[in-house]
């Protein structure tokens, strides 16, 4: 089993400085706005995306083959590298405040979501502020190459929720609108994530490109994953289970039960979907039929082939401590039940 601490280890300094760095940079102007500030910031998560980000630069920079088990030690990325992993951080956290009100989700990481501690409508207003302060530190570094990938990721996620909703609504969600969906809002911004943290480093064209195809694989399998751990009543991801059908959104667990369901089996799934949002019995007897039908594993074939495709990226760079980490994050990724 990885531990996220050995991924986090050849990069542990450079982690502690950028979270210096954000802390420096990532102020709010007025009492209200600092507390959810500090309250948001305060349950960042895991730091996959700017994990991957110091990781990546790293895998790029001249000494990256010298570097031997104790380069976590000392640090080797730039203010340019940190500031690329502070952008698409923000940008994340800015969307998941958006997200939980667009879900009237009342949790986040095991903690009272903020629309939840200060309605929605405050909630909003922080993540627009997150937003809009993070364009603007970008802009004001002019480091234009990095605020344009971003500013296009932004987009991209909001095309994304646009999609899951339309379809969320019509119960039509197959296997491609799934697949384009969990690209746009999640696989988009960990493909930048890695990107960026590759071109802050002067990184080639081609690897630029070869690493963005890395994140964006990376992210695939982690909103795969995401979606069978909602199946999963003992996870820890801090959510209650089974949300997704509450939301009438169909995913690949179930989307897999579906495709190998008769005609008369995906009425009664489709007849159970419709009454989830406000009806418990329908929501167990939907995740049953996804047990039985065992949509998990099936969804876990396909995330293991988005991984199995991002090993194979890195896979030619000659080794050290960095590409070690990225090829753990692919196991973690899999393995993870938080
Ligand atoms: C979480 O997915 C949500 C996202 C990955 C993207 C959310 C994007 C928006 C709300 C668009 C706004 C964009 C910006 C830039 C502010 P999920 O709902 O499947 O996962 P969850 O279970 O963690 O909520
Ligand atoms: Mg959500």
């Amino acid at each position: 089993m990885v531990s996220i601490d050995s991924i986090r280890k050849p990069i542990l300094a450079d982690l502690e400085a950028f979270d210096a760095f954000v802390g420096e940079n990532f102020s709010a102007e007025g009492e209200m706005l600092q507390e959810m500030l500090t309250y948001a910031l305060s349950s960042r998560g895991k730091g996959v995306r700017p994990m991957l980000t110091l990781l990546s630069a790293s895998l790029h920079s001249p000494n990256a083959e010298a570097a031997d088990d104790s380069c976590g030690s000392v640090r080797h990325c730039s203010k340019r590298t940190y500031l690329a992993a502070m952008l698409v951080e923000m940008i994340h956290t800015a969307s998941l405040i958006h997200d939980d009100v667009l879900d009237s989700a009342d949790e986040r990481r095991g903690k009272p979501s903020v629309n939840a501690k200060w309605q929605s409508d405050t909630a909003i207003i922080l993540g627009d502020y997150i937003l809009a302060r993070t364009m603007s530190i970008g802009m004001s570094s002019a480091q234009y190459d990095l605020v344009s990938y971003v500013g296009s990721a932004m987009s991209t996620l909001c095309e994304g929720e646009v999609l899951q909703s339309q379809h969320a609504q019509k119960f039509d969600t197959t296997r491609e609108d799934y697949l384009r969906i969990i690209y746009q809002k999640t696989a988009s911004l960990l493909g930048v994530s890695a990107a960026t943290g590759a071109l802050s480093v002067g990184a080639s064209r081609e690897d630029v490109e070869r690493l963005c195809k890395f994140g964006e694989a990376l992210g695939m399998a982690f909103q795969i994953q995401d979606d069978i751990l909602d199946y999963n009543r003992q996870n820890n991801t801090g959510k209650p289970a089974n949300n997704d059908l509450r939301e009438h959104k169909i995913t690949l667990p179930l989307i897999e039960v579906m495709e190998r369901a008769s005609d008369e089996e995906r009425a009664h799934i489709l007849e159970l979907l419709r009454r989830c949002h406000e009806d418990e019995a329908a929501v167990d007897e939907l995740h049953a039929i996804v047990v039985k039908g065992d949509g998990a594993a099936l969804a876990a074939q396909t995330m293991q082939a988005y991984l199995s495709r991002a090993m194979h990226l890195v896979s030619k760079y000659p080794d050290s401590p960095y590409r070690r980490a990225l090829i753990d994050l692919c196991a973690f990724i899999a393995e993870r039940d938080r």
